[in-house]
């Protein structure tokens, strides 16, 4: 068992990581921000609130730190200096934390927004960055600041595509199961290009518990994703059998570039292997049924 700190415990990807690491029988701290720290699921659960534009109570103590506390570009309404307060700050304030607490390691949930348009068919870690938004910028000074750290200190930088999870429609491939379970036709380019542009938030608490384990061996910076790409065109059809749906399926040809996620750094640094995309997607559906197939209260009505 390990002890560890999850920031951004309230937002859909942390809140997951909570539950997800406290099943594989670790102690955790969810530290939490503006939302009402939930009530504690254990006695290996322990709610934290705190802002992370300031440092962090010294007495907060964890083996490993897993950071998904972020602004996002969700958020229009967001300024320069709210991404320079809370992403690079926010890393500034952990790493001292982390440095001085005898923390072991930490696990920062990046972003493929690093990148900005990618050009390439294969996306690779050296991947020049092309006009990155603010957000991308942001999230990449984060990665350096903690790649600062001692080198006696593991840090793993996972540039992360969508995550898919319950309830969570934000990412491309949850726009397409909405509309696939609502009978809307989804449109799409490249149908025959390779797709793995994804991670199941499960498979994400898999890859988190299996680092906490084993160790990141050192200071890295990988992309994560599904394996075993497929072609688009293919997963869509997939995902309409798998939920029942008539929806059609709009082609549109080569549109733009395409590109697949190389995850080999990943697999080598870690020893992790994520499940195939082909799994990873039907993950994603079984845990979205349409709201009449079940009573499960995660399952968010076809127009939400
Ligand atoms: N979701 C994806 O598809 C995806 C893809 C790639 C990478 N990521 C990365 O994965 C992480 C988690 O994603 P998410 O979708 O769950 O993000 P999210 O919905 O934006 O949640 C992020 C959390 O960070 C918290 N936070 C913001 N400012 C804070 C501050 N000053 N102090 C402490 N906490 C603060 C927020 O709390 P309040 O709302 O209470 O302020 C929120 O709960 C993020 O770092 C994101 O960059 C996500």
């Amino acid at each position: 068992m390990s002890r560890i700190l999850v920031t951004g415990a309230g937002g859909p990807v942390g809140r997951h990581l909570v539950a997800d690491l406290l099943a594989r029988g670790h102690a955790v701290t969810g530290l939490h921000h503006r939302a009402p720290p939930p009530r504690p699921a254990g006695d290996r659960h322990r709610c934290l609130q705190a802002d992370l534009r300031r440092p962090l109570d010294p007495a907060v103590e964890a083996d490993w730190v897993v950071h998904a506390a972020a602004v996002t570009h969700l958020d229009p309404s967001l300024t320069a200096s709210d991404y320079a307060r809370t992403n690079v700050d926010g890393a500034l304030h952990l790493a001292r934390h982390v440095e001085r607490g005898g923390i072991r390691g930490v696990i920062f949930l990046s972003t493929l927004s690093v990148y900005g348009s990618i050009a390439a068919a294969c996306l690779r870690e050296d991947e020049e960055p092309r006009s990155p938004n603010l957000y991308g910028r942001t999230k990449r000074l984060a990665e350096e600041i903690l790649l600062d750290l001692p080198a006696d200190r593991d840090v793993l930088c996972l540039r992360l595509p969508g995550i898919a999870g319950p309830g969570d429609f934000r990412a491309w491939i949850g726009q397409a199961l909405l509309a696939l379970r609502d009978g809307r036709p989804v449109t799409l380019a490249n149908a025959d290009r390779p797709f793995n542009n994804l991670l199941e938030v499960g498979e994400l608490g898999r890859l988190v518990d299996h680092v906490v384990r084993e160790g990141a061996g050192g200071q890295h910076v990988v992309n994560a994703a599904a394996t075993a790409p497929e072609p688009l065109g293919e997963i869509l059809a997939r995902m309409r059998t798998l939920c029942g749906s008539r929806a059609r399926l709009v082609d549109q040809g080569r549109r733009q570039p395409s590109y697949w996620i190389d995850t080999g750094r990943l697999e080598r640094v870690t020893g992790f292997r994520p499940a195939p995309t082909r799994i990873q997607v039907a993950r994603f559906v079984h845990a979205n049924p349409r709201p009449r197939d079940s009573a499960d209260p995660t399952a968010l009505p076809a127009s939400a």
